[in-house]
């Protein structure tokens, strides 16, 4: 049977394939355009996404918003989601069992939105995504071509938070993905920034 944002919708808010789901209080599905050629994805909810069950709202959430705006992008002309779907407890990094559990809505989501672009959001799905060894410090603004997307890492709003330092390294890769955008996305309006 066809997939559709409905049935995908349901079954991942009744989820109870981790002991995550013992601890949520919402499950964090995904926000932005479902028609995106652009797809950005996080590691996992932290406190204030599963009090609100919406991705990237809090400070790394700003954060995130401010990085898209540096290239005329905002959250109506991208889709953003997470690698699991509910906050793993004091903010740990998702466990393996847990990502496992979770991945296949990721994927469900992938094929629904067919993105040309996905943009990982730190090391986390990085490695879940473009492959289990990658080192973000060196792979991150990396063009890799897996399953008919074009996959690049950048380092987590949150790291760029805490370390101030990765900021110009992360300006770069926004640039090289601005050129991508305007290379191959056709119904991606970019406002001009700068
Ligand atoms: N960090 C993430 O990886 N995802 C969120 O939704 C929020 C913070």
């Amino acid at each position: 049977m066809e997939d559709s944002w409905e049935v995908l919708a349901r079954e991942c808010q009744g989820c109870r394939e981790c002991a995550l789901c013992q601890t949520r209080k919402n499950v964090v599905f995904g926000v932005g355009n479902p028609a995106a050629e652009i797809m950005l994805v996080g590691e996992g909810p932290g406190a204030n996404e599963d009090e609100q069950g919406i991705p990237f709202v809090g400070r790394a959430g700003q954060f995130l918003d401010d990085m898209l705006a540096i290239i005329g992008l905002d959250r109506t002309k991208v889709y953003i989601a997470n690698i699991v779907k509910c906050r793993p407890p004091g903010n740990r990094d998702p466990l393996n069992v847990e990502q496992d559990a979770c991945i296949g809505y990721l994927r469900r989501q992938m094929a629904l939105i067919r993105p040309k672009i996905l943009i990982c959001l730190g090391r986390i799905a990085a490695m879940r995504l473009i492959n289990d060894k990658f080192r973000i410090t060196k792979e991150h603004g990396i063009w890799h071509d897996i399953d008919g997307m074009r996959m690049m890492a950048m380092y987590h709003p949150s790291a760029l938070l805490r370390d101030p330092s990765k900021r110009p390294e992360t300006f770069n890769d926004l640039k090289e993905l601005q050129r991508e955008v305007g290379r191959i996305c056709e119904r991606t309006e970019l406002t001009r920034p700068w």
